[in-house]
């Protein structure tokens, strides 16, 4: 029998889901599978049926399906398990966040959308996930010559799907409108045979992405070193604690807010949840900040959550640095590798 191939994230056995945090950026699709594949894509998988019947006729490709809610992720790794396929594999993420920082360009050969969310009210529409952005990154990451399927039985949405492909220059309809009303030969998916089942009418689209240069949007963040700082401040951590106030701050399109200090038990260390976005990425940390035994203090990241240090990351450390800069006339800097000015801490 033929032993599938050891990677660094299955050794033998097949780990058939896959943890967004934990995933480099952007993924090496080839280590993950233990082969290189065309990669084929599937949003919203649902229960995960469309899935494994692609993941069944396509033994070539290497299948993700993409999923945000944690009951489809569970049954599409029952599904594959199951199934067998062991070029299948799920991961729990929203599709702009798995495209954005996990494909590189031209990483992926095909993407399938089956009734995606219609948000028919029309203060909702807003939330739709098919958009001229979405289409921007879809762009962005899919080979040229590779193809995005998409399936809706809401004629509305199916207008407002067809216009944005029509204005985008990246893609080009393989049938001969923007979408037809029949297709016999893919499989059904859940919401496609409630649609069929009420009477309504599903729109199917295939368009191809061109070989043109997609706009270059979605720069995928860097990954900086684990960040720190080392300060004097002859302030012991109640005093810190007792002069800490809700703050919130902003650059180069990375919004930070801190909205609490926690003192842990024995007292030399505060704790402090930070939310962090920078899009496309939202995070909620800890940043410790820790009196040292020669009583310097030392800032940094809590590793709880695997946080990613991003610039967003070291942007928030260093405003919390500067904070506590500012709580006393004695204080200083004494080592730091933060990505920025060498003048940052002097400007207080
Ligand atoms: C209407 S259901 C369709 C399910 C399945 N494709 C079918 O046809 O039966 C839409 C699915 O998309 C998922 N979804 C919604 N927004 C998503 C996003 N941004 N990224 C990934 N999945 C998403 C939902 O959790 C849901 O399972």
């Amino acid at each position: 029998m033929l032993a599938w191939p050891n990677t660094p994230y299955n050794s033998g056995m097949v780990s058939y889901e896959l943890y967004a945090r934990q995933l480099p950026w952007p993924v090496d699709w080839a280590q993950v599978y233990g082969r290189a594949a065309p990669l084929l894509v599937e949003i919203g998988f649902g229960g995960g049926h469309f899935l494994v019947d692609l993941a069944r006729r396509r033994p070539a490709a290497n299948i993700l399906g993409v999923e945000i809610a944690l009951p489809g992720i569970r049954r599409g790794v029952q599904k594959l398990k199951t199934a067998g396929v062991r070029h299948g594999r799920v991961i729990q993420s929203t599709a702009e966040h798995l495209l954005w920082l996990c494909c590189a360009p031209d990483a992926v050969s095909e993407v399938y959308i089956n009734f995606p969310d219609p948000w028919p009210k029309a203060g909702q529409q807003h939330r739709r996930l098919i958009n001229d952005t979405f289409l921007a990154l879809l762009a962005a990451r899919l080979l040229p010559g590779g193809t995005l399927y998409v399936a809706t039985d809401d004629p509305d949405y199916a207008q407002a799907i067809a216009g944005c492909l029509e204005r985008s220059s990246t893609f080009i309809s393989c049938l001969p409108a923007a979408f037809v009303t029949e297709d016999t030969v893919r499989p059904r998916t859940k919401y496609e045979l409630i649609a069929l089942d009420a009477g309504r009418t599903c729109h199917y689209f295939r368009w191809q992405r061109q070989a043109v240069p997609a706009p270059r949007l979605f720069p995928i963040p860097k990954e900086l070193p684990m960040p720190h700082v080392i300060m004097h401040l002859p302030l012991n951590p109640e005093e810190i604690a007792s002069r800490f106030r809700p703050q919130q701050f902003s650059a180069d399109n990375v919004h930070v807010r801190l909205p609490l200090m926690f003192q842990a038990a024995g007292g030399t260390l505060l704790l402090v949840e930070v939310y962090i976005h920078e899009a496309p990425l939202s995070q909620r940390v800890g940043l410790l900040v820790r009196r040292r035994e020669d009583g310097d203090y030392l800032v940094g990241l809590s590793e709880i959550g695997f946080p990613r240090p991003t610039p967003g990351v070291h942007l928030a450390i260093g405003g919390l640095a500067r904070w506590l800069l500012g709580l006393h006339q004695d204080t200083a800097v004494k080592q730091h590798n933060l990505t920025v000015e060498d003048d940052y801490f002097n400007e207080l």
